[in-house]
């Protein structure tokens, strides 16, 4: 869907009688991130700005709504993301270890991404599976107990996704 197609009323269901106007196009500002990012991996510019302009919300408007939540990105992201819990139980079961496993395979720190953007690297509070620790995901597949096997596999996939 196209965001000028987007429909406020539609998109927001059953609660749009009762929703003030300013909280419809709340509403409709996440969902079109969620939209926005799906197809470009992140939140390009051009792409809030013709939000902006579409909804009629000013960009600080837009953007104060977009930084709030810290699933949306505003920077160009991998093919492939990885992301390594940092939690307590993962922490004390060698995450730093794996954390820096990647940062040497693919020379890059936290929260960068390959020259080749097959692969951004992040890291995670807890992905609530601490009983698997230590954790990774590899986009939205989580990959429990990580060891040298596992980090090796994950490796592998990311290069022949290339
Ligand atoms: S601390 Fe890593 S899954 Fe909970």
């Amino acid at each position: 869907m196209k965001l000028e197609e987007m429909d406020i009323d539609k998109a927001i269901g059953n609660f749009s009688e009762v929703l003030s106007d300013k909280q419809k196009k709340h509403g409709l500002l996440i969902h079109a991130f969620h939209h926005i990012q799906k197809e470009h991996n992140y939140l390009p510019e051009e792409e809030i700005k013709k939000l902006s302009k579409t909804l009629n919300v000013s960009l600080s408007d837009v953007y104060g709504t977009a930084t709030f939540y810290k699933q949306f990105h505003f920077k160009p992201r991998g093919k492939n993301i990885v992301s390594v819990c940092t939690g307590t139980a993962c922490h004390v079961r060698g995450a730093g270890e794996i954390l820096d496993s990647f940062k040497n395979e693919f020379a890059i720190s936290e929260g960068e991404t390959t020259e080749d953007m097959s692969l951004t690297l992040e890291t995670v509070g807890c992905v609530g599976c601490c009983g698997l620790a230590p954790v990774a995901t590899l986009n939205e597949e989580v990959v429990g107990e990580v060891d040298e096997k596992k980090f090796t596999e994950i490796s592998d996939k990311i290069r022949n996704a290339r």
